[in-house]
């Protein structure tokens, strides 16, 4: 049966356009969704674009009522009855109880290769480290940041010439070959993963 998939951003949503563009054809799944914390993401035009439906749960009226804002959040969810949920450049850390409600399908994109550099800044802190090799990872989400099964990586050199925002341009079209591929396999039911080299 084909899985319905939600998309959660924050902003430009380039990596959310790589997985809804890859849901066509033969693919196990099919977005019924994107939802973003901020109304004005530029993703979600993007997402009307290629018709999608779409919704935004400002979190900013919800300052320090973190559970408010993802009774919210679940409320919009649930309304679109997702098999798997897809944060794509979501940039607001949910709370165990919440990702402890979508475990085993719920999964993210995040810039560095985990378990290094969980957090913000990652393609600064690799280049501070002197790291030889930098990427992205694309894991199932559980209640520790960042922290949950790796389901693929993506890997590129660091050359003597990167700085953080060269890392970020690289490694961004390498994110979405990736998202999309491990997307595809985890909708089919194989957790096997993936690893691509640039
Ligand atoms: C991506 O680089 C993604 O890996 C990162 O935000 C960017 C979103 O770009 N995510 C995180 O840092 C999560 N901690 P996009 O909106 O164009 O997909």
């Amino acid at each position: 049966m084909t899985k319905r998939v939600a998309i959660l951003i924050s902003g430009s949503g380039s990596n959310m356009v790589s997985l809804v563009k890859s849901m066509t054809g033969d693919h196990p799944a099919r977005p019924v969704l994107v939802l973003s914390n901020n109304p004005a993401a530029a993703g979600l035009k993007k997402a009307q674009d290629l018709h999608v439906p779409t919704g935004a749960i400002d979190h900013r009226p919800f300052a320090g009522d973190r559970v408010g804002f993802e009774s919210k959040l679940q409320e919009a969810l649930l309304a679109a009855h997702p098999d798997i949920v897809c944060l794509a450049g979501f940039m607001r850390i949910l709370t165990p109880e919440f990702t402890q409600g979508w475990r085993g399908r719920m999964l993210n994109i995040h810039p560095s290769l985990l378990p290094k550099y969980k957090g913000l800044n990652t393609h600064a802190r690799a280049l501070a480290a002197g790291d030889h090799e930098h990427g992205c990872t694309v894991h199932e989400v559980t209640a520790e940041l960042d922290g949950g099964p790796v389901l693929g990586q993506s890997v590129i050199k660091v050359t003597a010439e990167d700085t953080a925002d060269s890392l970020a341009a690289r490694l961004l079209p390498l994110e979405h070959e990736l998202y999309a591929a491990v997307l595809r396999r985890f909708a089919a039911g194989d957790r096997t993963p993936v690893t691509l080299r640039a």
